[in-house]
């Protein structure tokens, strides 16, 4: 991805920020967007997914696209918006503690910074966004509302760290869209370049099929 791509990328992020109606969360998710600008420009998302300068930016503009797309499809569900949007912009802010800058990465299992996996990014990223809740008024169960977006947006305890399982719906939906970036991102390469009918290998650790339908069809 190009730089003038990832300033797009970057742009996008901000006007899903106009979209954010409460005036504390808006503003804290520009803030972070403004002082994390340079990781998210650096950083890869992961090594699975997006692995690649500034993935970390383009994977969060694509959960919170995704996020939004799956809450638009069911518009008679009354999720909170704001949660949703603020959650996805900020669900993996944790991983620039965690993750080394593109550059810098030699091989594929040294990618992350000294003692990080100790932590993990759920927890890191609360940590962060915590810090700056702290500077405004916010009553208590609503500030761990929005922290919960945040610490909890894995779904399922694992190695990758969730502090608690799911307790409202909108990090469900943040759960989700993060999984079909992680998990249809990696699929663009080998698809292209495998041939009908063939193996392929994604995100899973089984490989998939490639259609072998005579009228191949990929428009949308
Ligand atoms: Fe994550
Ligand atoms: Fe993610």
């Amino acid at each position: 991805m190009n730089k003038k791509d990832l300033q797009k990328t970057y742009q996008n992020c901000l006007d899903f920020c106009e979209k954010i109606k409460n005036p504390i969360l808006k503003d804290v998710a520009k803030r972070v967007l403004i002082d994390y600008k340079t990781q998210l420009f650096n950083k890869p998302a992961t090594t699975s997914h997006h692995f690649f300068k500034g993935g970390l930016l383009y994977h969060t503009y694509c959960v919170a696209r995704n996020a939004i797309a799956i809450c638009q499809l069911y518009p008679t569900l009354q999720v909170d918006m704001d949660l949703i949007i603020f959650g996805a912009l900020t669900h993996d802010i944790g991983k620039t503690q965690e993750l080394k800058d593109f550059d810098d990465i030699t091989d594929g299992d040294a990618c992350f910074e000294n003692g990080a996996q100790l932590l993990g990014h759920s927890y890191e990223g609360a940590h962060i966004i915590e810090n700056y809740l702290n500077e405004y008024k916010l009553d208590r169960q609503f500030k761990n509302q929005v922290l919960h977006m945040i610490g909890s947006h894995m779904k399922e305890y694992s190695e990758w760290g969730v502090l608690v399982l799911p307790k409202m719906l909108e990090v469900v939906i943040i759960n989700f869209a993060d999984h079909i970036d992680a998990d249809l991102q990696p699929a663009h390469t080998p698809l292209e370049k495998t041939k009908k009918g063939e193996e392929y290998k994604a995100h899973s650790p089984r490989p998939y099929f490639k259609s072998l339908n005579d009228y191949y069809n990929t428009e949308r």
